[in-house]
């Protein structure tokens, strides 16, 4: 690490570097990096299918959008409690206590701009320099990224593909150590999909009561809470005994009510006094959240109108789901297995990047540009700059142990239509040798 840091500082002209040591190690989402790639091809003139972004296709419920508007007109436009606008935020502790047999109180409820902002915050609140950060890989790639740009350890918990991607003691036992400061769930995941049982969940949670000390946390994304499906239900960690006095509980209205714009998310701290330092970073960070959108937030928690709304989405979801899973798994060379929530497929691509030469073009990369992408970066981009399929690599999820693994995430919130169509490009792109010889020796866009 200091190797890293010190060669950050002085640039090839000898000269102090621009941007600090840790800003340069941070890394990214690259659902929003590839963005760019996508409009360069669209400016062309050419349609892309966007199985990229984890955003639901579905419009903002009328009953949300309506209350956002009437907000808007009741001049709900200026700064609030930086914490949440109490109301809200007793809206949510009603809720996620009662889907989770909790007495939750407001005042350990902090409202954030999505339910991203709390995962680096938590690094920043809880950890100091050299303290271990475990979390799932593959898993959501901001857990990891704010490890480098805080100087902590990261801890991935890698998952297997052969044990249906999932965890439970004796992976996460060995990972505690006495230098361990925060642990990250998702369920249901991403980019796996994969949803937890109350079985497995309480293995977890004896191994975290019995090895880590009361003050490690555990950090509970429950974004896609709403997303499961099989008639699955979410279980929470947090309604095991002695859990929620450990858990930051996080949710939010991306997934949920397909309202990835709004930018409200929410966290439930164990105590009141956590909740007052997150508080404390809003003020330092942006001051607040706008009203509008909160009391928009609160509306679609309370309304009986949501869950029919919900229930629409996830049924459409697991239609596309079934369809997905199966096309993916009739070309050859892709297994894919059945996600139980969220809304992404993810393929092991491993049979096909070896039979379409993506292995071999990769290994006989120049050594600079072969430690710049990996196989499935490469078969991502030309999917999307040959056949116009955005899709996620492997290493998007997690860079730290991602060697040798090829996968692809595909983002099923897209129509059923464009969603044929993407895997029959797929499976056309997988057949193209010729074209993937001559984008490989053209050399642009490997990574
Ligand atoms: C696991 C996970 N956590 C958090 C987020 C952030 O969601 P939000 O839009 O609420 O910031 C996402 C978004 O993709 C996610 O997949």
């Amino acid at each position: 690490m200091s190797t890293i840091l010190e060669s950050a500082r002085i640039d090839a002209t000898g000269a102090r570097s621009l941007y600090s040591d840790r800003v340069q190690l941070i890394d990214t989402e690259n659902a929003f990096k590839i963005g760019p790639h996508i409009k360069r091809i669209e400016d062309e003139g050419n349609r892309v299918i966007k199985c990229n972004l984890g955003e639901p296709d579905f419009p903002l419920p009328a009953h949300i959008r309506d209350e956002v508007k009437r907000q808007l007109d009741l001049d709900m436009t200026h700064y609030t409690d930086p914490q949440g606008i109490l109301a809200l935020r007793q809206t949510i502790a009603e809720s996620m206590g009662k889907s989770r047999g909790l007495e939750l109180t407001a005042d350990r409820v902090v409202v954030f701009p999505g339910a991203k902002p709390p995962i680096g915050f938590c690094q920043e609140a809880y950890c100091n320099p050299g303290d271990e950060v475990i979390y799932p890989s593959p898993g959501f790639p901001i857990y990891e990224s704010f490890t480098r740009y805080l100087g902590l350890r990261p801890v991935p918990l890698h998952l297997d593909e052969a044990s249906g991607f999932n965890f439970g003691a004796a992976e996460l036992e060995p990972l505690i150590s006495d230098r361990t400061k925060l642990i990250y769930l998702n369920f249901p995941s991403n980019p796996t999909g994969g949803v937890a049982t109350k079985e497995q969940l309480e293995e977890i949670a004896e191994v975290i009561l019995r090895k880590a000390p009361p003050n490690v946390r555990v950090y509970s994304d429950e974004v896609y809470e709403a997303i499961t499906f099989d008639g699955r239900k979410h279980v929470s960690i947090t309604s095991l005994p002695s859990m929620i006095e450990r858990t930051i509980l996080v949710s939010g209205v991306s997934k949920t009510y397909s309202w990835t714009g709004g930018r409200i998310g929410w966290a439930v701290f164990p105590t009141a006094d956590e909740a007052a330092v997150f508080k404390n970073l809003n003020i330092n960070y942006y001051s607040c959240v706008p009203p509008f959108t909160q009391l928009g937030a609160k509306l679609a928690i309370e309304s009986p109108e949501s869950p029919i709304a919900i229930r629409t989405m996830v049924s459409a979801f697991q239609e596309r789901r079934d369809v997905v899973v199966a096309l993916l798994n009739a070309i050859e060379g892709v297994s894919c297995q059945t996600p139980g929530g969220a809304f992404y497929a993810f393929p092991n691509i491993g049979g096909l990047l070896a039979r379409l030469g993506v292995i071999d073009a990769w290994e006989s990369l120049p050594i600079d540009v072969k430690a710049r992408t990996t196989p499935s970066t490469m078969f991502q981009y030309f999917l999307l700059y040959n056949y116009r399929v955005a899709t996620m690599d492997r290493r998007s999820f997690g860079r730290i142990g991602s060697e040798g693994k090829h996968y692809l995430r595909m983002s099923i919130a897209t129509g059923m239509d464009d969603l044929k169509e993407a895997c029959r490009r797929l499976d056309e792109a997988s057949r193209d040798r010729d074209g993937f010889a001559a984008w490989v020796a053209e050399g642009k866009n490997l990574y």
